[in-house]
């Protein structure tokens, strides 16, 4: 199988570059760039246990959970970053050799977990406006498959999927994965629908809006009768003492943490209008904390290498499916003037 693409250490960066650690502008892995509320901080170094194991069942925080989510804490489970519980739900419903719809171009975890689990990935390309091609899904389940994975903002692409067709996906005989990792960003979630639907999975992440990415820490909301097992067979004391410390201080610091979160949505504006400022670039419209843009009359593989050069990280894709892209994270006011400096430096020279 091939390995999962996971980004870069900031330490590697710097190394490549040559420019300091403090001054690498790291806009490639959809992180906030504003970082977890001071709370979490101060709790961390005031937590008092970490020689004890964690909450196996991680009550405390499903209960926080409950409120924030609007679903029953026994409806919650935490996982160490909702990577986890994608493998869980893997590791639940799958049998070397069972099909695993994805809707690609997408998060490249769904298929790197099927893979792990021996299950076989059926790929459904999206549109040419990256939705969800709802007819070759129906006509794949025809043919037999346990799961479908669908990520609402899609990364890279940045679009949400219609209710509409999230309700045609649930009529068919299969989990349907609904990954709401970025929805802070785009406030829209079908969270409500897990109670009707006993085939709905939502997963959310504290990663992207309360900036934990480097704690690990996610959640997915579940049908009663996929939480019970899912509890069973997740590894015990799977979210660690600091992440389950810093999750609950971060929902007690909601007020901060939106602040952030609009902070990011103001610059996604402002950015979105600069990338369409330059005339080889075509930014997609976005819902989450990064911008895809399709790139013309250009390279986009030497886009990348010339911004990390100046100590700028940005992901590129160059595939059947993405062919000549970029994927810029929503950062500060000032990474993205430093980014459109530098982006004036190489495209306009
Ligand atoms: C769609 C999507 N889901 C899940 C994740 C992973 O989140 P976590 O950090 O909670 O594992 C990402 C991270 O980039 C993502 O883009």
């Amino acid at each position: 199988m091939k390995p999962y693409a996971y980004v870069a250490p900031l330490e590697a960066a710097t190394e490549e570059s040559g420019v300091p650690l403090d001054r690498i502008i790291k806009l490639d892995g959809n992180e906030n760039p504003y970082g977890c509320s001071p709370r979490v901080k101060r709790a961390l170094s005031e937590y008092p246990f970490y020689h004890i194991y964690p909450d196996s069942e991680q009550r405390e925080l499903r209960q926080a959970l409950q409120t924030y989510v609007g679903a029953p804490g026994d409806s919650i489970i935490a996982g160490s970053g909702s990577d986890e519980l994608i493998d869980f739900v893997m590791r639940l419903f799958i049998d070397p050799g069972d099909r695993v719809i994805n809707c690609v171009p997408t998060f490249g975890m769904y298929q790197y977990s099927t893979d792990a689990w021996a299950g076989k990935v059926v790929s459904v390309p999206r549109d040419a406006h990256f939705a969800v091609n709802i007819d070759q899904v129906k006509k794949a389940a025809g043919q037999g498959a346990k799961v479908i994975f669908v990520a609402s903002p899609n990364n890279p692409s940045g679009n949400l999927t219609p209710t509409e067709d999230i309700l045609q996906l649930l009529e068919l005989p299969m989990i349907v994965v609904l990954d709401e990792a970025y929805y802070e960003f785009s406030q829209k979630t079908l969270v409500s629908l897990v109670r009707e639907h006993d085939n709905l999975i939502v997963l959310r992440t504290f990663s992207k809006w309360a900036g934990l990415a480097g704690l690990r820490v996610g959640y997915g909301v579940f049908p009663d009768n996929i939480a019970k097992h899912l509890l069973r067979i997740k590894t015990p004391y799977n979210v660690n003492a600091a992440a389950q410390v810093a999750a609950l201080e971060s929902l007690k610091d909601l007020d901060y943490l939106r602040g952030t979160v609009k902070a990011i949505l103001a610059e996604r504006r402002r950015l979105y209008e600069k990338l369409a400022q330059f005339p080889k670039l075509r930014p997609w419209p976005s819902e989450a904390n990064f911008i895809l843009c399709s790139v013309v009359d250009h390279d986009a593989e030497s886009i990348y290498r010339e911004l990390k050069r100046r100590g700028i990280l940005i992901r590129y894709f160059n595939n059947p499916l993405l062919k000549n892209y970029i994927r810029i994270s929503v950062g500060k006011p000032d990474h993205t003037d430093a980014l459109v400096a530098a982006l004036n430096d190489i495209l306009l020279k």
